[in-house]
């Protein structure tokens, strides 16, 4: 009899071990992939951690939500395909949800924050006031498979512009135009105000916002499962005040 309950008592101990090594703790782990020459959404810290509006957004939303997030890296053109593959499970990187062409690829939560593209020159460029300067000899750079990157080829194709040089991180483009090697970058408005912020007097915005986009999250096509705890997360943050907070952190 006492080996019994013995045994008992280890199979219990047993059964419970395990539930509390897989069962309990074990929620869904997302991973979160973003392109982070996008500052204040996508950047990086001293150390070269991914950090921004985007991470603290996203990071806030798996917290509401009850799953937990790791973030990766990587070109922004890789970003669709990633999500396509399977081989990553929610795109945070500013990137506009209104594009239908992206739509057809992947599907996207509500919007989280409005923007437009602007052009950018450098701060003693005097002859450039607007995208309507643009002329027939100058290079254009941008960010590959952007809107900004639409914008500088659609100018290159129809001869507004001589090129539109497409480089693979947006901070390279901004080090170009102050270098001298192009004329003016086309980029979203509150990360030309953050690379303005960075380095002050040697860029600037000129002329009016040329488009309107929204950004939003993407995940696989037909992964609503995933797409209504995000969105579900989003308005609970909005509603709790905790959306504000994140946005006086990155915006002032
Ligand atoms: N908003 C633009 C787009 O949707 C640029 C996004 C770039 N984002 C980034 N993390 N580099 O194409």
């Amino acid at each position: 009899m006492k080996k019994i309950i013995k045994i008992t008592a280890l199979l219990l101990m047993l059964a419970l071990s395990t539930t509390m090594m897989f069962g309990c703790g074990s929620s869904d782990v997302y991973k979160v992939i973003t392109e982070p020459t996008f500052p204040p959404f996508d950047t990086t810290d001293e150390e070269g951690n991914l950090t921004g509006f985007d991470m603290d957004l996203m990071t806030a939303i798996a917290e509401d939500q009850g799953f937990e997030v790791e973030f990766e890296s990587m070109g922004f053109d890789a970003l669709i395909p990633a999500i396509q593959a399977g081989s990553a499970d929610i795109i945070a990187a500013g990137m506009n949800g209104m594009d239908p062409a992206r739509q057809k690829k992947v599907d996207f939560s509500d919007f989280y924050y409005d923007s437009g593209l602007v052009v950018l020159v450098k701060e003693d460029n005097n002859a450039i006031k607007g995208i309507d300067d643009l002329t027939k000899d100058m290079k254009v750079a941008s960010q590959i498979e952007t809107t900004g990157g639409d914008k500088a080829t659609e100018l290159a194709d129809n001869g507004t512009i001589a090129e539109a040089v497409i480089l693979d991180q947006f901070d390279t483009c901004v080090l170009q135009l102050i270098n001298g090697d192009v004329n003016a970058v086309i980029i979203d408005l509150p990360v030309a105000k953050s690379y303005i912020d960075k380095q002050p007097g040697k860029v600037k915005i000129v002329g009016e916002t040329l488009n309107a986009e929204s950004y939003a999250f993407a995940v696989q096509k037909g992964n609503k499962e995933l797409l209504d705890k995000i969105n579900a997360g989003l308005k609970n943050l909005k509603d709790n005040g905790k959306f504000d907070e994140i946005y006086d952190k990155w915006f002032k």
